[in-house]
């Protein structure tokens, strides 16, 4: 039972030569950095929330990948509404069949193909050149043959030899490719390098003003959106990037990052997107929360910090024009403007308004469900904002796949340790009781969760943070698990901070035990960088 989004708008690319295509890989690059995994729900949402914000193409996994992988991109495939659906394939015959079969049921499905073309990349399946063009041809042949939208990416192509790269490139675009991604696979070209990468292929490769040039750019030196940026500039139409920068290492592209300095700098970047940047607070939140990856604090556009202003020279002038400090608005980018609270004497018909207006659309079991938890927590805390009530939303339990419950959890502090936790929970409708000590309150209530349903799965993060000012705050827990290669999060939040930690390491166990039912469906069988 999860409270989705409203559906607001109804779109359709408009493709001019200044518009900017936004391949979004949240699902795909994102999702495969260690420790971010989504759940299928999980995936199913982001992809929703995507469609609904305008990005044109939404790589949704990586098909052969694992059977959990094929069924969330044939389910994204089946439900988009406005969106491209993308898979990604190795170069190899099996892998595009098998990505074709999850984005067949998409009304606009994309197959995106690649191998590795650099000297070390090309040394993993011991090919010669010639081998791999001959492989290029065979595979982008065999895609083509299966679908009309066909990518093709030459893998760490910023250290690939540029006369190979524009030899391999002119037979993908002879073999029916109609976009081809340039990817800073390690994240180490710098702006100028990739403009004159794109501006050398639109100029020297034959055939290439028929296809897209698209930019993939890691963050390893910190320049993923000025490379981007520069490609667009040098001619790139098709940006790749994930939401909050999520990815491997030091991450991708951030899409809110490339889509706001092409929004607010538009006098020297003259390109349009078909992104509601209204929508990139909201799925920002989403993201972070689902993979357990928090936004640092001064991240650009996203972060806690991107709109506060702290300091007092800083605040005077704010409050006389917002303009001195700021070059766009918090309500561009979906930070609603301060609005009145709710206390304990709002009544359900508030409290549905308020949800309403903070786009949740909920059905009258789970206002009911969600009123219950609101007036336990404004019993607890004067004023309820708009980030507790989103917090509320967010950390609702599925109930039908609760078989551990917290019910009854008190700790006993003091200067002098150990701290000592007593703790009631059920385990499939049967409550057992236990009293367990620990290095801190956290510690001890984690070791009587642990004696009451013994596991040997791995705490692999444990986060906390407070959602709005003061002590009475509301704390979000995440916390990520892992278990024979299996990785979970939960999440929770709680004025206690102590019990929101309890809530959030049952929630992650509680999922464990629905995958550990799903017996490996969920497991990755092949990596994208197992090129054979
Ligand atoms: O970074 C990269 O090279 C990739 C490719 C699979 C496009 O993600
Ligand atoms: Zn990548």
């Amino acid at each position: 039972m999860r409270a989705t989004r409203l559906r607001t708008r109804k779109r359709e690319p408009k493709m001019t030569k200044d518009h900017v295509v936004i391949f979004d890989t949240t699902l795909r690059d994102g999702e495969q950095s260690p420790g971010a995994t989504m759940t299928h729900a999980e995936k199913l949402e982001i992809a929703g929330l995507l469609d609904d914000m305008g990005v044109d193409i939404i790589e949704a996994g990586f098909p052969i990948a694992s059977e959990g992988d094929f069924n969330a991109v044939s389910e994204i495939a089946k439900n988009a509404e406005t969106s491209v659906i993308c898979g990604l394939a190795r170069a190899q015959l099996g892998d595009i069949d098998r990505c074709w079969e999850a984005v067949k049921h998409a009304k606009k499905p994309r197959i995106h193909t690649f191998i590795g073309t650099s000297p070390l990349h090309r040394a993993i399946p011991n090919l010669t050149m010639d081998e791999m063009a001959e492989r290029i041809e065979q595979t982008v042949t065999h895609a083509r043959n299966l679908c009309e939208d066909v990518q093709w990416s030459p893998m760490d192509a910023t250290r690939t030899e540029i006369d190979y790269l524009y030899r391999v490139v002119e037979i993908a675009i002879k073999c029916g490719a109609t976009t081809i991604n340039i990817p800073d696979t390690v994240g180490y070209t710098a702006p100028r390098e990739s403009a004159e990468l794109i501006a050398g292929l639109i100029a020297n490769v034959p055939g290439a003003d028929e296809v897209t040039f698209a930019t993939h750019c890691h963050n390893d030196l910190g320049m993923a959106t000025a490379n981007s940026l520069a490609a667009v500039e040098a001619g790139a139409r098709q940006i790749e990037c994930t939401i909050n920068g999520l990815g491997e290492r030091a991450g991708n592209t951030a899409l809110e990052e490339v889509v706001m300095a092409l929004k607010v700098r538009n006098d020297i970047m003259p390109f349009s997107t078909g992104i509601d940047s209204t929508k990139i607070m909201n799925i920002s939140r989403r993201v972070a929360a689902v993979s357990g990856f928090p936004v640092q604090f001064n991240k650009a556009i996203v972060g806690k910090n991107a709109f506060a202003h702290e300091s007092g020279i800083h605040q005077d002038g704010m409050l006389k024009n917002a303009e001195t400090f700021e070059i766009m608005r918090p309500e561009d980018v979906g930070i609603a403007g301060t609005s009145l609270p709710l206390g304990k004497h709002s009544g359900r018909a508030a409290l549905r308004a308020k949800l309403e207006e903070l786009g949740f659309e909920v059905g009258d079991n789970q206002l009911k469900d969600i009123f219950v938890r609101f007036k336990d927590l404004a019993d607890r805390k004067k004023e309820v904002f708009d980030d507790d009530l989103i917090a509320l939303v967010r950390t609702q339990g599925d109930p039908e796949d609760e078989r551990l419950k917290i019910e009854k959890l008190a700790v006993r502090c003091g200067t002098e340790g150990p701290q000592v936790a007593d703790l009631v929970m059920s385990v499939d409708g049967t409550s057992h009781m236990t009293t367990q000590t620990g290095d801190g309150p956290v510690d001890a209530t984690f070791n009587a969760v642990k004696a009451l349903f013994p596991h040997e799965a791995r705490l692999q993060l444990y986060q906390v943070h407070a959602v709005t000012e003061g002590t009475d705050a509301q704390a979000t827990v995440s916390v990520r698990m892992e278990e024979d290669g299996r990785i979970v999060t939960g999440q929770s939040a709680d004025t206690d901070t102590v019990v929101a930690s309890a809530k959030a390491y049952v929630h992650a166990l509680n999922r464990l035990l629905v995958r550990r039912e799903k017996t490996g469906s969920d497991k990755r069988e092949v990596s994208y960088k197992d090129v054979s």
